[in-house]
């Protein structure tokens, strides 16, 4: 196998990060398909903590090519500011370590207010729209922009006259909306020196990335996609309206990127041992006791972009194995098993109720996604603890029950089982990579 996609089971915070950092040491290249800087992935490394959002995983690791794929949007300035960053914790970034793709298209202040000013004011008014809880980080209006062919893309920066016509397009459209939105127009003539200015800083990294992924497939290269969010954040496949704008699901990869879609040799998914959700919208088996509260306290949920709680709830196996299907994965990792350590019952959900019926898929309506009451399967916990486990035998009984239960009801095997933050305290089932 040269290449392997990781995409996110769940609503995202699945622990991504981690073991695409496990995963990276294994590639050549890492590849970034979707999604933007409302992306949050956390790597422990010898106990050094990185927070990465736009830049791929594997920038972290010396040697390898991070490429930002051309479905991913970019918002240049949060670019600088994590390039930054990370410099400061001794990432060494350049043109031989990251290449963004001429392809993606960017995320403007513009953005970012509009995301803002549309979550405030279905807040404040419901019939403007359901308050979605995003990032705020502008990655829904900068989507819309991208497909009603109005954006400005990386291409565009290489020249200032090339910008000053695609700015004059976009605010054709965006003006009349802010004002009629009770918002000032954007400047202009600003708004084309800021884009100017920050483009010194990423022009030297573009290039064409599918004609570079293409040399690096021929030369035999190992290739390593990172998803962003989680498939039930899918634009086409999640608990739409409450998603992010992108395709996350595992073929975006080849889409996002430029590779084909023949290319995509293994899909792990990355699948939480419980299930969290940060923003609102329909969640089956979110709970909301001690119990919630206590998998939120001991897993540390907590977002990594905005710091809002995680919501917290069972195991959903109903939905896990859609999303299996969905994505076409080949096998998952299991995360934060270490998280249910001491509880005495764990419960998965194995089937919904809606209006009486059982139900063994999670359906499309939002409504009938907000409706559905889950069925409950209950099981023994373990009282010992599972944190940092690196085999099998380390493992009490019970959790290995848990573990060989959600493989059964996801139809899915267990490639690799996570049980801290740390990088290499995982339990390695099968390499994707082999
Ligand atoms: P991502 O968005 O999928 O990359 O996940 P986040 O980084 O947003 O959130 C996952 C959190 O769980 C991070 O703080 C990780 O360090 C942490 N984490 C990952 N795997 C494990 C694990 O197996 N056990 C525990 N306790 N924490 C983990
Ligand atoms: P990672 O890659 C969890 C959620 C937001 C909101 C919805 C739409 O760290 O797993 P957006 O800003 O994308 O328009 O927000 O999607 N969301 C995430 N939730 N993890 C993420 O990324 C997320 N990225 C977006 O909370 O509900
Ligand atoms: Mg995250």
């Amino acid at each position: 196998m040269s290449n392997v996609v990781v995409v996110g089971s769940q609503w995202g915070d699945e622990g991504k990060g981690k073991i695409v950092d496990w995963l990276s040491e294994r590639a050549d290249v890492v590849v970034r398909f979707q999604g933007g800087h409302n992306a949050g992935h956390t790597l422990v490394i010898d106990g050094e903590v990185y927070k990465l959002s736009l830049l791929p995983s594997g920038i972290v690791r010396g040697g390898k090519l991070s490429v930002i794929g051309n479905g991913v949007v970019v918002d240049p300035w949060a670019l600088v500011k994590e390039m930054k960053k990370l410099s400061e914790q001794g990432v060494t970034i350049n043109a031989e370590s990251l290449l963004i793709s001429e392809g993606c298209s960017l995320i403007l202040p513009l953005h970012g207010e509009l995301d803002a000013i549309r979550e405030d004011a279905a807040k404040a008014k419901s019939e403007t729209g359901p308050v979605i809880g995003t990032t705020r980080r502008g990655i829904g209006p900068a989507y819309e922009d991208k497909v009603a062919r109005r954006a400005l893309r990386v291409c565009d920066l290489k020249s200032e006259e090339t910008v000053a016509k695609r700015v004059d397009v976009l605010l054709a459209h965006h003006n009349p909306l802010r004002k009629g939105l009770g918002f000032d127009e954007v400047n202009r003539d600003e708004l084309i020196a800021q884009i100017m200015e920050v483009s010194k800083h990423v022009l030297p990294l573009v290039g064409a990335s599918w004609k570079i992924l293409d040399e690096a497939k021929k030369e035999g290269k190992k290739i390593l996609f990172e998803g962003a969010q989680g498939i039930m954040l899918d634009i086409d496949h999640g608990t739409y309206p409450f998603v992010t704008s992108s395709n996350v699901v595992a073929s975006q990869a080849a889409g996002g990127s430029g590779m084909g879609a023949g290319s995509l040799d293994y899909i792990l998914g990355i699948t939480k041992a419980y299930t969290t959700r940060v923003g609102s919208g329909p969640f089956p088996t979110e709970l909301f006791d001690e119990v919630g509260q206590g998998l939120g306290e001991r897993g540390h949920e907590f977002g990594t972009v905005t710091g809002r709680s995680r919501r917290c709830g069972w195991f959903d196996a109903i939905m896990v194995r859609q999303v299996m299907k969905i994505s076409g994965i080949t096998g998952i990792a299991l995360t934060k098993l270490d998280v249910l350590d001491g509880m005495e019952e764990l419960k998965i959900c194995v089937g919904y109720e809606l209006n009486g019926e059982k139900l063994d898929y999670f359906p499309a309506s939002t409504d009938d996604q907000a409706n559905v009451k889950p069925i409950y399967e209950s099981m023994e916990g373990w009282s010992e603890s599972t944190f940092g486990a690196r085999s099998w035998v380390d493992l009490p009984a019970n959790a290995i029950k848990y573990v060989r239960r959600i493989e059964e009801l996801i139809e899915t095997p267990v490639a690799i089982l996570s049980t801290s933050p740390e990088r290499d305290d995982t339990i390695l089932v099968k390499n994707p990579f082999e």
